[in-house]
């Protein structure tokens, strides 16, 4: 006689688990910016002058944006928006490039850890 496991409602149960919003953000291949509300809008506006790549890699609450924004406007010859524009850029870039929970770097690898001074000698890589 052959056990069966109960497969399936394990399954069911870790797929529960996985909150919905885990999947993968899609993002648009040309700029690389992730399709949310509002992403044409940056995208239209913000890859006029210099790539998509600069909005991506940068990161920041909703004034750090706000202050870049006014920067942009100031020296670099970027143009006003109408508020409700300016607020879809800003939720925008705010909610999918905000202030970086991963912004810490990444532990180091136990190789290149200096030695541990409290290790109990035989344990040690
Ligand atoms: C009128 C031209 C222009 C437009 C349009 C423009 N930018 Fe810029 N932006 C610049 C210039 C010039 C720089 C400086 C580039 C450099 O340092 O090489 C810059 C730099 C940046 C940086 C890097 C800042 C840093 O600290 O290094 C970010 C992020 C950025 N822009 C985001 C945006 C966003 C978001 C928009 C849309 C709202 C936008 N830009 C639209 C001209 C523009």
């Amino acid at each position: 006689m052959t056990i069966t496991l109960p497969v399936r409602p394990l399954l069911l149960a870790l797929a529960l688990l996985v909150p919905p919003g885990a999947a993968a953000q899609e993002t648009d291949p040309e700029s690389g910016l992730v399709k949310a509300e509002g992403w044409e809008v940056v995208k239209a506006n913000c890859t006029v002058c210099h790539s998509a790549q600069l909005v991506t890699q940068n990161s920041g609450s909703r004034n750090h944006w706000e202050k870049l924004i006014r920067w942009m406007q100031e020296t670099q010859g970027l143009w006003q928006f109408r508020p409700e524009m300016e607020a879809t850029i800003l939720d925008y870039l705010a909610e999918h490039y905000g202030p970086k929970e991963g912004a810490r770097r990444p532990p180091l690898p136990r190789q290149l850890m200096p030695d541990n001074p409290y290790a109990s000698g035989d344990d040690a890589g």
